[in-house]
């Protein structure tokens, strides 16, 4: 792995910088480049300008890890809140959660009973809701969840990771069964023994398995719908030739991006017809979210150290 990738997901998970460094100017003043603002409102804010240009859009709020019941509620009722928000603004948008910030390192059924209630509000305000994947240990319980949930709502996705040895094998069920899969490469440091470790091997075997969702796509004519959450453009216009010999149509499948970046590639994807939903976040809590965005590319390292030499 590369060594600025390895020591910036390092970072991520020190507790002592995610103290102290968002209390410089600089560094919320570089955060900005890949969220819109803090509160809710801002993300909702942007939701309603992409919508406005043909783009879809999926909010998440900042946080993994919390380590209290309390903070598990507070986050839930947050999610509740929110839901209520998008269903009164009547802002076409999705929610992705983690479920370490429901509180899955302190008790899965708790967590499990958090996801059933943001799901049934997230059924109700017309938002559909998004699992995210988090580090490989909460792969097993992550999908526990998942399924316990998606069992009694539809309106659930799951993403799942490509540099995991175990997607291939994990995508056997849900490809059948599941109407929404958000396929990424993945964020997290990992073990060899868990994650394949080259750029080049992630993106092979990415390319695997979005052929994998691609084929559900053309067998699954109802109620499935694939998204390719990538900023790779050689990964993109593969998947685009490929859905094409496949004969499977551009409002069969989904792009996702994250807010801020790639934007040229946004737009160049939205005018030419391609379904596109850009991933925005928001809160306070952006620390270890930040560092993993700068590790994927660490020349962003050099617009923080502009944003230093500017303060
Ligand atoms: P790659 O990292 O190879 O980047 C391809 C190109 O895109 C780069 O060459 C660069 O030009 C540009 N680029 C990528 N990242 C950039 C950045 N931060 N700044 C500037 N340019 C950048 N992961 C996970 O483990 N669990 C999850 O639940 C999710 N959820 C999720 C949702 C959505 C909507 C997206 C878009 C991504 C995620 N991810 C994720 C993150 C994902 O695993 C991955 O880390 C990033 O998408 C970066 O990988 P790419 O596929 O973009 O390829």
């Amino acid at each position: 792995m590369n060594l600025m990738r390895s020591v910036l997901l390092k970072a991520a998970d020190s507790k002592w910088l995610a103290h102290n460094l968002p209390r410089f100017a600089f560094s919320r003043r570089a955060v900005r480049r890949f969220m819109p603002g803090e509160e809710l409102d801002d993300a909702l804010s942007e939701c309603g300008q992409l919508a406005g240009r043909g783009i879809g859009s999926v909010i998440t709020r900042l946080g993994e890890n919390i380590t209290s019941v309390s903070e598990a509620h507070a986050v839930r009722d947050h999610y509740l809140e929110a839901l209520n928000d998008i269903a009164r603004r009547s802002v076409p948008t999705h929610l992705s959660v983690k479920l370490t910030q429901l509180g899955l390192d302190i008790s899965l059924e708790e967590t499990a009973t958090h996801m059933h209630a943001i799901a049934a509000a997230s059924a109700e305000a017309g938002a559909p809701v998004w699992i995210d994947m988090e580090s490989s240990r909460y792969v097993d319980t992550t999908l526990e969840i998942f399924r316990r949930t998606r069992a009694q709502h539809e309106n659930v996705g799951l993403c799942v990771q490509a540099y995991l040895h175990r997607t291939a094998d994990d995508l056997g069920d849900l490809l059948q069964t599941t109407t929404a899969l958000r396929l990424v490469k993945g964020a997290y440091k990992e073990a060899p023994d868990a994650a394949l470790q080259s750029k080049k091997q992630v993106d092979a075997n990415y390319l695997n398995l979005a052929l994998q969702l691609l084929e559900a796509a053309r067998t699954r004519t109802v109620g499935y719908m694939p998204a390719f959450a990538t900023h790779d453009a050689n990964l993109i216009a593969l998947i685009n030739t490929h859905a094409q010999e496949m004969g499977i149509p551009r409002d069969r499948y989904e792009f996702q991006m994250l807010y801020g970046i790639q934007t040229s590639l946004q737009q160049k994807l939205a005018a030419d017809g391609y379904r596109l939903r850009v991933l925005i976040s928001y809160g306070s809590a952006w620390f270890a979210w930040y560092m993993r965005r700068l590790a994927e590319r660490p020349a962003n390292v050099w617009f923080v150290a502009k944003s230093v030499l500017r303060s």
